[in-house]
C-alpha cells in the first residue's frame, strides 16, 4: 500500500458509505439498514444492503460487498489507488505525494498515458469517419445496416489509406514514439521504420466497463486479409479480462447476458434492442471473462456462429461458464450464420423467440455428440448411450443427476430404469462411483483439498465478527497463527488486536487489502449471519466443532512443517496443549 494507513482511514471516515452509495443507487431505509437494487448484478427486488454502523455494504444476492473503497473500485472499475484519490478529492483531503514508490508512480502514470493516447486515437478515427475522406468507411457501415446513432454510441471510426495518419496526429499532440508503440497503435520494422498499425479499416474502439478506450479492432472493408486486426495486449488491455459491449450490457437489467463471437454481432444486437449482448475479443472465452460476467448474471446465452468453428467454440465455452457458476444455454441461429445476419433477415421478434427457446447446455452437448454416431447401427447406438451415461456421471449432486437422467431418458426414448442402470454401471466400472457420486457437502471440493479447513477458519472469523463476545471465551486458545490461510490470518490479526482494545472496526480492516476480490471476501466475513441454530446446546456444539477444526488444522499444518520451519515446533506444542484443553472444557455461549 502506498498511502499511510492513517490517511486511508481518514478518507474512509470522511466518506460516509450511505452518502457515497446514494450517489449511485436509490436506497431506502429499513430499520437500521438501507436497501436498494444491487448495481453489480441484475435483480428486481432489492437484496443490496448498506449498514451505516459497520460502514459497509453487502449484497445477499451476488455476494458483492466491502467498504466505501470497494464500492468505488467495483462501480467505477478503479484500482485501490484510484478509489482513494477519488474519495480524497470528494472529501477535500490532499493526498501526500511522496508515498508512491518510484516504480509504482511510473506504472500508474504510464497507465494514465496509455488511456489518454487511446482516447486521442479513438477521437481521431471517429472524426476521420465523418470527415472528407471517410466516405468509404461510412458507406460500408451504413451498408451493413448501422444507424448514425449506433455508430456514435459505439464510437466507430475509420483509419485512412495513408500509413502514417495517426502517427503524425499523435506526434503533433506531443506523444513520443515510444508511448505510441507501447499503446500498440504503431508498428516498427527495419525497412519501413515506424508506421500506423491500422489503415484503411473501419475502427471499433474497445472499451472497459467504465467506457474507457483500451484498444481497437479494425475491419477491412471487403475481403482482404486479415478480416480483423486487433490491438495487442498492453498494460491497459488484457483480452482475457474484458468483454466487448459490457460497458453498456452491464446496465441492461435483463436476467441473462448474451455472449457472441463478433464486434458486429454485439452492435447489431444492441441496435435491435438486445443491449445485454457482449463478445470476447477475438480470442477464446476465458475464465476471467466468465467471472466478470458472474458479477452481473447467473445465466449466459451463447450465440456463436452456427458453423463448425462456432460449435467447437461453444462446446469449449460452456464448461468455462459452468466452472464460474453460470448456467449456459445455446441460441439456435439456423439457418443463419451469426446474430448479425439473423437479425437482418428475421428481425428482432424472431430473435426474441429464439432467446426463449435457448437450449440447455447439457442437451446441446448431447445433440452435438449425437452427430458422431449412427443411431441406426446398434453398436454405434450403444456407444452413444454409454457416452450419455458417462456425461450424466458428471453431475455430482444426486437430485440434479436424477433429474437429468429422467429428462434424458424421455428425450432419447430410453427407459428411465435402463438409463439409470447404465449410469450406475458406468460409474462402478470406471471407479467414478466414489468420485462423482460423493454427495456435495459444500465443504470438500475436488479441486481444493484445503477447502474444508479454509471454511472452518472463515466460519470462526464470521462467528467472532457477528458475536464479538465469544472472543473473550476463546482468546486463550486461539491466535492469528491458527489461521493458515493468508488472508484470514491478516484479518484475524487485526480483528483480535481490535477486540483486545474492546473496539471493532470491520470497515477499516477491509482497507488493509488493496485487491477487490480480497476486499469482497473480507466484507462477506463481516456480513454473514451465523446460522440460527435451534437450541443453545446445538449452537455450542457447532461453535466447538468449528474451533476444534481450526485448531486441529493448525496443529497439522505446523506439524507438517517441522524441520523446515524453526518456529513450527513451539506452535505444534502450543497447539497440542490447547487442543487437549479445548476438548476438556465446556464452551458456554451465554453471556
Ligand atoms: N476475429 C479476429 N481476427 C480475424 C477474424 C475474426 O480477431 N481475422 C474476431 C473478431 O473479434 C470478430 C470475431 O472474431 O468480431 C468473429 O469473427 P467472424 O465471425 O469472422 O466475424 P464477424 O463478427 O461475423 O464479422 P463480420 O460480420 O464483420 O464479417
Ligand atoms: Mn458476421
Amino acid at each position: 500500500m502506498y498511502y499511510p494507513d492513517e490517511v486511508v482511514e481518514e478518507i474512509r471516515q470522511k466518506n460516509d458509505i450511505v452518502d457515497v452509495v446514494s450517489g449511485y443507487v436509490r436506497l431506502q431505509k429499513k430499520g437500521s439498514n438501507y436497501f436498494g437494487l444491487c448495481p453489480f448484478h441484475n435483480e428486481k427486488s432489492p437484496s443490496f444492503s448498506v449498514t451505516p454502523s459497520k460502514q459497509m455494504y453487502y449484497c445477499f444476492g451476488c455476494g458483492a460487498g466491502g467498504n466505501v473503497f470497494t464500492f468505488i473500485m467495483e462501480y467505477e472499475n478503479y484500482s485501490f489507488q484510484e478509489a482513494i484519490k477519488h474519495l480524497a478529492d470528494k472529501a477535500g483531503i490532499t493526498l501526500p505525494e511522496i508515498e508512491y514508490s518510484e516504480e509504482a508512480k511510473t506504472k500508474e502514470s504510464k497507465r494514465a498515458k496509455l488511456l489518454e493516447i487511446n482516447k486521442e486515437a479513438a477521437k481521431y478515427y471517429y472524426f476521420q469517419l465523418r470527415g472528407q475522406h471517410g466516405e468509404l468507411g461510412l458507406d460500408y457501415l451504413k451498408d451493413r445496416g448501422l444507424s448514425e446513432e449506433t455508430m456514435h454510441q459505439f464510437g466507430l471510426g475509420y483509419s485512412l489509406k495513408y500509413s502514417d495518419g495517426l502517427l503524425r496526429f499523435l506526434k503533433g499532440k506531443g506523444y513520443s514514439e515510444e508511448i505510441i508503440r507501447d499503446a500498440g497503435l504503431a508498428n516498427v520494422d527495419e525497412k519501413n521504420g515506424m508506421y500506423d498499425k491500422f489503415w484503411n479499416r473501419v475502427m471499433f474502439p474497445i472499451q472497459d466497463i467504465n467506457h474507457r478506450v483500451i484498444g481497437f479492432g479494425g475491419r477491412v472493408m471487403g475481403d482482404g486479409k486479415p478480416k480483423y486486426l486487433n490491438s495487442p495486449e498492453t498494460l491497459i488491455f488484457d483480452k482475457s479480462r474484458n468483454l466487448y459491449g459490457l460497458n453498456f450490457a452491464r446496465t441492461a437489467r435483463k436476467n441473462h447476458m448474451i455472449l457472441c463471437e463478433g464486434y458486429m454481432d454485439v452492435i447489431a444486437l444492441h441496435q435491435a434492442g438486445f443491449t445485454q449482448a457482449v463478445a470476447s475479443l477475438g480470442t477464446a472465452f476465458t475464465s476471467g471473462q466468465a467471472n466478470l460476467l458472474r458479477r452481473y448474471t447467473e445465466e449466459v446465452l451463447l450465440t456463436y456462429d452456427s458453423d463448425e468453428a462456432g460449435i467447437h467454440a461453444a462446446l469449449r465455452a460452456l464448461p468455462v461458464l459452468k466452472e464460474a457458476g453460470i448456467s449456459g444455454k445455446v441460441i439456435n441461429l439456423e439457418p443463419y450464420k451469426d446474430p448479425d445476419e439473423f437479425i437482418k433477415n428475421l428481425g428482432r421478434e424472431e430473435f426474441d423467440h429464439r432467446i426463449r427457446q435457448a437450449e440447455n447446455s447439457f442437451f446441446y452437448e448431447l445433440r452435438m455428440l449425437e452427430r458422431e454416431y449412427d443411431l441406426k447401427d446398434p453398436d454405434s447406438k450403444t456407444k452413444f448411450y454409454n457416452e450419455i451415461a458417462k456425461k450424466l456421471c458428471g453431475f455430482s449432486e444426486e437430485v440434479e443427476r436424477e433429474n437429468y437422467i429422467e429428462a434424458t431418458a424421455e428425450k432419447y426414448h430410453i427407459g428411465f430404469d435402463n438409463l439409470r442402470k447404465l449410469v450406475t454401471t458406468y460409474a462402478a466400472k470406471t471407479g467414478m462411483a466414489t468420485q462423482a457420486f460423493r454427495p456435495k457437502s459444500g465443504i470438500q471440493s475436488k479441486s481444493d483439498p484445503d477447502a474444508g479447513s479454509k471454511r472452518s477458519q472463515r466460519l470462526l472469523l464470521t462467528w467472532i465478527a457477528d458475536e464479538p463476545v465469544v472472543y473473550k471465551q476463546i482468546k486463550s486458545f486461539i491466535s492469528e497463527e491458527d489461521f493458515t490461510t493468508d488472508l484470514y490470518k491478516k484479518v484475524a490479526e487485526k480483528l483480535f488486536a481490535d477486540l483486545k482494545e474492546a473496539k471493532m472496526n470491520p470497515a477499516s480492516i477491509i482497507s488493509m487489502f488493496t485487491d477487490e476480490e480480497e476486499q469482497r471476501e473480507v466484507a462477506s466475513l463481516f456480513n454473514t449471519k451465523v446460522e440460527q441454530l435451534e437450541t443453545l446446546q446445538e449452537k455450542e456444539k457447532a461453535f466447538r466443532d468449528i474451533l476444534l477444526s481450526v485448531k486441529t488444522n493448525s496443529f497439522e499444518y505446523y506439524s507438517s512443517r517441522l524441520g523446515a520451519d524453526v518456529s513450527a515446533l513451539t506452535k505444534v506444542i502450543e497447539a497440542r496443549k490447547s487442543l487437549e484443553e479445548l476438548r476438556k472444557i465446556p464452551i458456554t455461549l451465554e453471556t
